[in-house]
């Protein structure tokens, strides 16, 4: 993780508060802890994205957490490498973070805040075919900057009714 993420801060450091330009072993180390108790706890699923092909190469996380489970709502993040930007593989990795979160985890609603500005990462909400729905102020500081955000939101039924459009994109195998 730490092989991707030192040559990737100068981006990640734009839109991620947990990228510091001091980021280092300690940091990776730290989340790789936080990760394993967030899974044990049920409270967030952390993935590691790879290429079957070349396992030891990390190419990004990426993440559902429920943010109600009494509304049975859910959010999802992620992050890539910048080496590896473009190639399709932060849509991949959400859509099938969008299997787990509406087959797996019984959401009905799953959400995605991006800060403003973050074109590549609208991108790709709107290939999974998210709606737009407002715009949260200021809602998360990154490098000493509030960022305001957009708030994306998928329900299950668009999902199901989407799913294929996904399998025909090459985003999902059937
Ligand atoms: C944003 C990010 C996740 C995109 O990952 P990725 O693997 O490159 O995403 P994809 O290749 O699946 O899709 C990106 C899309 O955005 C487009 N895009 C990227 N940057 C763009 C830009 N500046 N202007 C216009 N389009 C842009 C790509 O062309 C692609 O669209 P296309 O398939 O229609 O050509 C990645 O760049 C990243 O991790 N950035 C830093 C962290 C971050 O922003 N995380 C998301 C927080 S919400």
């Amino acid at each position: 993780m730490l092989d991707a993420v030192l040559p990737s801060l100068d981006e990640l450091s734009t839109w991620m508060p947990w990228a510091r330009q001091s980021y280092g072993r300690r940091d990776a180390l730290l989340f790789l802890r936080d990760s394993l108790a967030a899974w044990a706890e049920g409270r967030a699923y952390d993935f590691s994205i790879r290429y079957q092909a070349q396992q030891d190469r990390h190419l990004g996380n990426v993440s559902v957490w429920y943010t109600s489970r009494q509304s049975r709502v859910g959010e999802i993040g992620y992050w890539v490498r910048t080496d590896e930007a473009g190639n399709g593989i932060a849509t991949e990795a959400a859509a099938h973070m969008l299997d787990i979160a509406f087959n797996e985890l019984d959401m009905h609603r799953v959400t995605l805040r991006i800060a403003s500005g973050n074109i590549g990462s609208e991108r790709v909400a709107e290939k999974l075919g998210f709606e737009r729905e407002g715009l949260l102020r200021e809602e998360l500081e990154v490098g000493g900057v509030w960022l305001d955000h957009s708030i994306w939101g998928l329900l299950d039924h668009e999902y199901r009714s989407r799913r294929l459009s996904y399998v025909e994109a090459g985003f999902l195998e059937a």
